[in-house]
């Protein structure tokens, strides 16, 4: 591939101490409580920086890509982009987006608690079906990764009160569509209608407010905060005062949590951290509580632990939408489930009807 030319290119934008600013800015607002006219100005110098970037790309970089690059350098694109083990196109570019994803997280720390009574209220975009059982209908989801395609029209529902296990193989998409009811991956075709109301435009902080609440795979928290303050981090959409009431009923769900509340996140052990996602999720009063890989790196007895937490939130009443690679635990505990295969649901069917399949138990429960 010929070397990239440099006429063009903008110098990237420092995020580091960017970040860094905002996050201090944000918490000095937070602390003081005071109108965070500081943050957002902040916060808009740092939009308005990247939007030039992104214009910037747009309108010199790729153009010039366009016009340099061969067939067979697209060919060579498109190869590197797929290969899992490249790290500068994955794991550099996901850890990236992972850091500014925290970095917004935290810059956001300044509203929590503040909003108004209108979170959860009925919403205007309401279509037909308002009071059908359905708590959740994605119909059609696509969502793409640039030209590569990730969900391939994604055909899932979830009754109120049901509990729906995603499995699926590495890599199949579980993730991708999680993030997409959440709205934090973009959706290039179809529709995800909540509650009665399409959401499919909907920016994923209205997601929330309408009750659509994730507990992210890898759990992604934020270490050097405080264990009660990545609880209150969940409940930014919140109106500040039920966030007392919330936090003593987490810690009551998770009483080890409340032991070491003022312990940096970093110091609990794996299953506490799973504990301490789940009820962060929790603390923005779920009625759809989506559960990413809830089990994933933990002993097998922590896995028990994770599971009989998850069946408990069920047998409370809240609907649930659980992605698992431990298909069979997850299967078991789930009314319903789908298997995804490479961006397309091959099978849906009970938990047991799942569990009882031939095909499932030799690709998904090695058995
Ligand atoms: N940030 C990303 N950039 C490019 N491709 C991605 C990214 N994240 C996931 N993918 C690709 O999208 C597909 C689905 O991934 P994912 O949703 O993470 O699957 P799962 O959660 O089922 O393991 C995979 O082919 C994966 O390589
Ligand atoms: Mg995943």
């Amino acid at each position: 591939m010929r070397p990239p030319c440099s006429t063009h290119c903008k110098k990237p934008i420092a995020w580091g101490p960017t970040l860094q600013a905002l996050r201090s800015i944000a918490l000095a607002a937070a602390r003081q409580r005071t109108e965070a006219t500081a943050l957002a100005a902040a916060l808009r110098s740092a939009l308005a920086e990247l939007t030039n970037n992104m214009r910037a790309e747009e309108q010199h970089a790729l153009p010039l890509a366009r016009a340099v690059l061969t067939a067979q350098d697209w060919a060579e694109i498109d190869r590197a982009f797929l290969d899992p083990d490249n790290p500068d196109l994955r794991q550099r570019a996901q850890a990236e987006l992972h850091r500014l994803f925290h970095g917004v997280g935290m810059a956001a720390s300044d509203p929590i608690g503040v909003v108004d009574d209108s979170a959860g209220q009925p919403q205007p975009n309401a279509v037909a079906g308002a009071s059908s059982d359905w708590l959740l209908q994605a119909r059609d989801v696509e969502s793409c990764y640039g030209r590569i395609k990730a969900l391939k029209g994604i055909n899932i529902r979830v009754r109120r009160g049901e509990t729906v296990a995603l499995v699926g193989a590495n890599g199949a998409g579980k993730t991708t569509f999680l993030r997409t009811l959440s709205g934090v991956q973009p959706m290039s075709a179809g529709s995800v209608v909540f509650d009665g109301e399409d959401i499919s435009q909907l920016r994923s902080d209205i997601r929330v407010r309408r009750g659509i609440c994730q507990s992210p795979e890898g759990r992604q928290l934020f270490n050097p905060l405080s264990i009660e303050d990545n609880l209150r981090l969940g409940a930014y959409t919140r109106p500040r005062r039920q966030v007392e009431a919330d936090l003593e009923s987490v810690y009551g769900m998770f009483p080890v949590l409340k032991e070491k509340r003022s312990l940096a996140a970093g110091h609990l052990s794996g299953g506490q951290q799973q504990m301490l996602a789940i009820g962060r999720a929790l603390m923005g009063r779920p009625s759809l509580l989506l559960l990413d890989e809830p089990s994933m790196g933990l002993a097998p007895l922590l896995v028990q632990e994770v599971f009989h937490v998850i069946k408990m939130l069920r047998d409370q009443g809240m609907t649930i939408l659980l992605v698992e690679q431990n298909a069979l635990a997850a299967l078991a505990i789930a009314d319903r489930g789908y298997v995804l295969e490479t961006g397309s649901v091959t099978l849906t069917g009970t938990g047991r009807a799942l569990i009882d399949n031939e095909e499932i138990r030799t690709a998904y429960l090695g058995m």
